[in-house]
Order: C-alpha cells, then sequence, then structure tokens
C-alpha cells in the first residue's frame, strides 16, 4: 500500500457521524421536528431544463455522442465556449488552445494538479510545501499529502474579513513552497480576496516561485454589487497577462446547480496547462462527449446562472437576520454558507466537545438541524483551530425550509442554559 494514503485524515462528516453518533433527534410525530441539513454543501435548487435537454439531446448523437472516446484536451467547442465565458465574466483574452482545459468537475482538478506541480525530492530545505488557507476545503490537505508535501495552514483572520495571514508565514517556510492553494470565495468563509491580497501572492510567487492554484467554484453566487474578483483577472490588473504560475479553477456545480454532472474547467499558465494535460492523459480523466456537449450549453448561457443566484440572494436576505438576533453572523461577500460564531455559552470548561461541537450536537439532539463544526474544517495550526467556535451552514435547501432551521436554531440558543 503507499504509505501516504495512512496521513490522509478522517472527512469533515465522518467526524460529524461520530459526534452525533447515539443522539436521537426528536423527530418522533409527538415532538414533529422534521430533520433539516444545514450540513453538507450540496446545491439542491432545480437542474436547469436546458442541461437536461442538451444531454439527452448529446448522448443520442450517433456522431458525437457515447461511441467515441474523448480526447483529455476536450473539443474546441467546449474549451472555446469556456474561454469565452471568461472574456464575458472577467474581460479576459485567453488562448483557447493553450489556457485551458476541461476537467471532471474542480475537486479532481484541484487534487491532480497537485500531482503534477509537486517535485516531492528533498531539497536541502527540508520536504516541499503545500499551503493552503486554515478553514479550508479538505481536497486541499489530502492532495498536499499524497503529492508527499507536507501541508502548511495559513489560519484565516477574521477582523480583516477571514483573509489568510500570508504575511505571518516564516522565511523558512516559503522557501520550501511548491503550491498555494486559494479560496475565493471561500468555504467556509464566502471571503473575497481583493487585489491587494492578489498583489501580495503574486510578490511572494515571483520570490519564491510557488505556483497558485485558485479554487473559484463559488464565483457566481455574490451578494454584493460587484461580481466576486477572478484571480486570471487580478493577474491581468497587475500587468500578469501571461498568467505565470496560475492557474484559476471553476465549475459548473455551483454556478448551473449541476453537482452531479461533473463539469469544470482550469485555465491559466499554458505551461503548467500543458503539463496537467499530459499528467491527465496517463490519469485517464477526459470528459465524456456528451458531459462537454451539455457545458457548453451552460457556459453558453447566463439566464439561468442570475435566477440561481436571485434565489440564493433572497434566502439569505430572509435568514441572515434571523439568526443575527441570537449569534454573530453576517452576510458573507459570496458562496452558500453562513460562516456563524458559536454563543460564548456553548464553551463549557471540562466539557469534552468543544463549543461548535456541542452546539452542533445539541441542536440536533433537540431541534433535528444538523450544521458542521467549523473545527472540522480546519486544522490546529500556530496555536489555534481557527474553526473552533464557529459552524458552517450551507444554505442549500429552499427558503421555507432555510427559515424554518432559523427560527430552530434561535429558539435552541435562547433556551440553552448560560
Ligand atoms: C471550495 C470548493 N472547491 C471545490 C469544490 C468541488 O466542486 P466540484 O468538484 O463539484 O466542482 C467544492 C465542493 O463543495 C468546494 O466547496
Amino acid at each position: 500500500m503507499n504509505p501516504l494514503l495512512s496521513r490522509l485524515q478522517p472527512y469533515p462528516f465522518e467526524r460529524l457521524r461520530q459526534l452525533f453518533a447515539g443522539v436521537t433527534p426528536p423527530s418522533a410525530p409527538a415532538t414533529a421536528l422534521r430533520p433539516i441539513s444545514l450540513g453538507i454543501g450540496e446545491p439542491r435548487h432545480a437542474t436547469p431544463a436546458l442541461l437536461v435537454d442538451a444531454l439527452c439531446t448529446a448522448a443520442q448523437d450517433p456522431a458525437g455522442g457515447l461511441a467515441s472516446y474523448p480526447a483529455t484536451i476536450g473539443t474546441p467547442a467546449l474549451r472555446e465556449a469556456c474561454a469565452g465565458w471568461l472574456a464575458r465574466r472577467y474581460g479576459l483574452t485567453v488562448d483557447a488552445a493553450t489556457q485551458v482545459l476541461p476537467v471532471n468537475g474542480s475537486r479532481e482538478a484541484l487534487f491532480a494538479l497537485a500531482q503534477t506541480v509537486v517535485d516531492p525530492t528533498p531539497t536541502g530545505h527540508g520536504a516541499p510545501v503545500v499551503m493552503s488557507p486554515n478553514p479550508f476545503y479538505q481536497i486541499y490537505e489530502g492532495a498536499a499529502l499524497l503529492s508527499g508535501a507536507e501541508p502548511y495552514y495559513v489560519n484565516s483572520d477574521p477582523a480583516r474579513n477571514f483573509a489568510p495571514a500570508w504575511d505571518q508565514v516564516p522565511a523558512e517556510v516559503w522557501r520550501r513552497t511548491q503550491l498555494v492553494y486559494v479560496c475565493s470565495p471561500g468555504n467556509p468563509t464566502g471571503a473575497v480576496m481583493g487585489l491587494d491580497e492578489w498583489a501580495r501572492l503574486f510578490e511572494l510567487s515571483d520570490r519564491h516561485g510557488f505556483v497558485i492554484a485558485s479554487d473559484e467554484c463559488y464565483s457566481e453566487i455574490y451578494f454584493r454589487d460587484d461580481a466576486p474578483l477572478g484571480g486570471l483577472q487580478a493577474a491581468v490588473r497587475l500587468g500578469r497577462a501571461d498568467f505565470r504560475r496560475l492557474v484559476a479553477l471553476t465549475s459548473l456545480s455551483k454556478r448551473s446547480n449541476v453537482p452531479g454532472l461533473r463539469s469544470g474547467f482550469v485555465a491559466g499558465d499554458a505551461a503548467i496547462l500543458k503539463a496537467f494535460a499530459l499528467y491527465r492523459t496517463y490519469h485517464g480523466c477526459a470528459m465524456s462527449p456528451v458531459v462537454q456537449t451539455a457545458s457548453v450549453a451552460a457556459w453558453n448561457d447566463e439566464a439561468h446562472v442570475e435566477d440561481n443566484r436571485a434565489q440564493y440572494r433572497a434566502k439569505f436576505a430572509a435568514v441572515t437576520p434571523l439568526l443575527a438576533r441570537a449569534m454573530d453572523v453576517r452576510l458573507p461577500d459570496a458562496g452558500f454558507y453562513l460562516w456563524a460564531g458559536v454563543p460564548a455559552a456553548f464553551q463549557r470548561s471540562g466539557s469534552a466537545w468543544s463549543a461548535d461541537e456541542l452546539f452542533a450536537r445539541e441542536l440536533y439532539a433537540q431541534y433535528n438541524v444538523t450544521v458542521l463544526p467549523g473545527s472540522y474544517l480546519a486544522r490546529h495550526a500556530q496555536g489555534a483551530n481557527p474553526g473552533a467556535g464557529r459552524v458552517r451552514m450551507a444554505l442549500v435547501a429552499e427558503t421555507a425550509e432555510c427559515v424554518e432551521a432559523a427560527h430552530r436554531i434561535v429558539a435552541f440558543i435562547e433556551s440553552f442554559p448560560a
């Protein structure tokens, strides 16, 4: 067996299952609290009809459907649709032939990218490092570990809209860093990186030679007037139109409510994408021609995305003020999570659980609502777990269900003994 597999950590939902073990929520008819999950961040709005239609038509096409092996680099039509979307959304000019590559959702691409760019050979400075924000999407850590690198977690700072504290990373760690994951809009924080933060990261990348992987899969669900700045867009604004050492990853899963389609793309530095395409050829992860055709239809349509965004905006506008009566929570920049602070009453000395665990467990036990303890999404680093004392709530269910969850959470907090 590959010994690196033993370094993988239990996934947060496995830890949640253990936290809830033995708890019976009040779901009996007498108490009539049907389960509501704000746990998993899986889009639940309806699949757009144009995508289903495109899939069905493509599946029946004897020339382009299921009858042939797809190329790893995708069809020119798909790469051009992705480049066209980048042009409309960010005003970018990218070469569809060399700067865009389709992937089967951003998750597999985030993972595979580390296997492509990391050189696991230790140098005189020590083991290679893959860096990520803390809290973070758990795939970054698994990708780092299986690439043979050492993960390094940069705590996000609530006082600066959860920006990771890049300036506190020791020079010795930067020297060993080969890959930095960033997530903007962030999961779980919902924070969007600004141009200053990008400028700082580019400067560090120029100095230390690391690749930046910018995970942007929540970019189309936002609550401010301006759409979130993209990494490639920031690069162009800062005079780096060649996207050196920068790759952005995006996906249809959240934008178009199709997590089951498995479709996204990466764009950026042509030299990295060339190596990535080579890696992917051997890995065998070409996208189905049927999915490629449906993806072209999705990237070319913005109406369903606007409708989706409007649904999230209405939902967050209804739920956030309700919860804010009882806990430290505010509207994020973007994404579909609330990253809420747990009230002080849940901090119990001598308890087997941290405040966020106690909150999640008791909420489930008493009100049959599932939320994810923030500490499960972060690691203890630089003396603290920056997820501790927070919970992540995914507002993916329909508005009425999320509002009901919010009422239950407020009742729960108000009835919790101080
Ligand atoms: C931050 C982040 N990145 C990437 C993904 C993967 O999404 P997909 O593989 O569906 O594109 C997710 C999914 O939840 C996510 O939260």
